[in-house]
């Protein structure tokens, strides 16, 4: 490798360092953020019987069953926590119709849970 190239790859790779904001550790889907879902979602968005899935089309199994959403679309954006269903409704934030915060009818998540699937969210929800 040339110094010219060697160059331009030590800058994007800074570039990169940055974008993902260097001080955060990565969630991971499947050490974080499944296990969540597993304990908190599941039990109603798993297919073919949850009576989420069955009204919403939302199963969380998977990590592609997950991004591909509702019946209506996807319910994760990903770097837009503040955009996405999944987080609104998980965390009942102002504006939300009570009677659709998730989990259906039971209690909210712990906040710590909440903060890991925003910031999941927020670092481009990837399948890591
Ligand atoms: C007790 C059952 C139950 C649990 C637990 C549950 N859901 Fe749901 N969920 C539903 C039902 C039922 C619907 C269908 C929408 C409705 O009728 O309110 C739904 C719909 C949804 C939708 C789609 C809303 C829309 O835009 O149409 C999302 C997103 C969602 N759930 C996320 C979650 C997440 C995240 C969790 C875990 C934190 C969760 N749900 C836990 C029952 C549940």
């Amino acid at each position: 490798m040339n110094s010219r190239k060697l160059l331009a790859s030590a800058l994007i790779l800074g570039l990169g360092t940055l974008a993902g904001c260097s001080t955060e550790k990565p969630v991971s889907f499947q050490k974080d953020i499944a296990p969540i879902l597993k304990a908190g979602c599941a039990e109603c968005h798993t297919a073919p019987d949850g009576e989420g899935y069955q009204k919403s089309g939302l199963a969380v199994g998977t990590y592609e069953e997950l991004m591909k959403g509702t019946k209506m679309g996807p319910v994760i954006i990903p770097g837009q926590s503040l955009n996405s269903s999944l987080n609104r409704l998980a965390e009942g934030r102002p504006g939300v119709d009570p009677s659709i915060q998730m989990p259906h009818g039971k209690v909210k998540l712990p906040e710590a849970q909440l903060a890991l699937l925003r910031k999941w969210v927020d670092q481009g929800a990837k399948n890591n």
